[in-house]
């Protein structure tokens, strides 16, 4: 599952390198062994919907989740690399977290298929409003009982911001439904226009 092949060669890799990539290779194990990865903003679903997918399925939403996950990690340590001067690590992890999307990719299409931009459009409100109606203030009720107020002020944040993003979203949604609802009435013009004409051949 992880991708092993993109680390540095041995004898080029000097201690410091050595040492991150040895925990970026933890890290990432590790967010792949947990269980709970396999809920992501596009493919979300309930606990019973889950108990109901295949194995193939549930592997997966967590390939993806797992593939999005070193994506996103890279992007992070490619930008602490280029502060601390690495430039040469810093590309490396752009390059990688480039792939990690086609891998994503590859996941997502056979779990979504090419759905239409309206479906598009209906899954992340789906994915944006489980966001912030759920999970994060699950996780701000959970960050308070613990202690940690900042994770708790950064769930309520993201919970604002998802909750934007929904908006946003919907409203992209409403406008298209209208386009589509215009397109329609001007198609049923033209057929209607070429039935006419049909007819007056058959005359
Ligand atoms: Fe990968
Ligand atoms: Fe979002």
């Amino acid at each position: 599952m992880v991708c092993r092949r993109v680390w540095f060669p041995r004898s080029r890799a000097n201690a410091f390198q050595r040492k991150l990539i040895a925990g970026v290779a933890q890290l990432v194990e590790h967010f792949l062994a947990k269980e709970d990865v396999t809920s992501s903003s596009l493919v979300t679903r309930s606990t019973q919907e889950k108990m109901v997918l295949s194995k193939t399925l549930q592997n997966l939403e967590s390939a993806l989740a797992g593939e999005s996950m070193a994506h996103i990690k890279y992007r992070y340590f490619a930008q602490i690399a280029r502060d601390e001067g690495y430039h040469d690590i810093a590309d490396h992890f752009e390059h990688t977290a480039d792939q990690e999307i086609k891998h994503a990719w590859g996941h997502l299409e056979l779990l979504v298929g090419y759905p239409s931009t309206k479906q598009c459009l209906e899954m992340a409100i789906k994915g944006e409003t489980y966001e912030y109606t759920e999970m994060y203030p699950k996780f701000e009720d959970e960050a308070i009982e613990e202690g940690d107020s900042n994770a708790a002020l950064e769930a309520r944040m993201q919970a604002n911001e998802s909750k934007m993003h929904a908006a946003a979203f919907i409203e992209l949604l409403d406008k298209a439904e209208r386009r589509f609802a215009a397109l329609a009435k001007v198609e049923e013009r033209h057929a209607n226009a070429y039935r006419q004409k049909l007819g007056e051949l058959d005359e």
